[in-house]
């Protein structure tokens, strides 16, 4: 299971790199804009600044709508370092991009999946990741983790080579819970990664460790 971090803030990346455990990144023009990230040349340089840190899977999100222009953009991305994954948003020429892209040997991430259908569609064209959005179905009252189980028993059936990028992940449990059903990634914020560390009997199993420690040492 890959782990992807979910930020656009270069010290959270670094942080969760040195820890060892980080195969990628994922941003979107929310987590730029939250950075103070602001126009065409600051985006591509923080693109740049955080494939400098990590080892590959840097996703860029492209803003334009239409095949032509997602085209040109997605070239532009994928040019910054052979790292980038050009993020491409599940709307009908992005569908198209996504085709085009592949073809050209560039790897994508179709972003904004919310159904099944949409991820089948977004294989078809050839996307390297499919980004389910969980977080943001549970906002919804729809189980989020049942789309993730969907969309991994149908790339299953059809041996389907687009990795499935569990995103909009909230919490750990989120996070467990798609390793259990078989996600081949999760993006996150550093807490949720970090939260993975934590459990009260580790703290005072190791407390007590070291008291032993220093007692029979005195
Ligand atoms: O990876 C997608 C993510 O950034 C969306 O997360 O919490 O805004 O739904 P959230």
């Amino acid at each position: 299971m890959k782990f992807f971090i979910d930020t656009a803030n270069l010290d959270d990346i670094q942080e969760a790199y040195d820890l060892g455990v980080l195969d990628g990144v994922t941003t979107n023009p929310s987590l730029m804009a939250k950075e103070g990230i602001t126009g065409e040349q600051n985006i591509l340089q923080r693109y740049k600044d955080i494939c400098d840190i990590v080892d590959d899977n840097v996703s860029a999100e492209v803003i334009s709508t239409e095949y032509e222009a997602m085209l040109a953009e997605g070239k532009k991305l994928a040019a910054i370092d052979d790292k980038i994954v050009v993020k491409i948003p599940m709307i009908k020429d992005g569908v198209k991009a996504i085709k085009a892209l592949t073809d050209e040997g560039i790897r994508t991430n179709c972003t904004l999946i919310f159904n099944a259908g949409q991820a089948i569609l977004a294989a078809k064209a050839g996307a390297s990741y499919i980004s389910p959005f969980i977080g943001r179905l549970d906002d919804i009252c729809t189980d989020g983790l049942t789309l993730i189980e969907q969309i991994v028993q149908i790339f299953d059936n059809y041996e389907f080579e687009t990795e499935i990028l569990a995103a909009s992940v909230r919490h750990n449990m989120h996070l467990i819970q798609c390793a259990e059903i078989g996600a081949d990634v999760v993006t996150c914020p550093l807490n949720v990664i970090t939260g993975l560390l934590k459990h009260p009997l580790t703290d005072s199993g190791l407390e007590k460790f070291l008291a032993d420690y220093k007692k029979g040492n005195q």
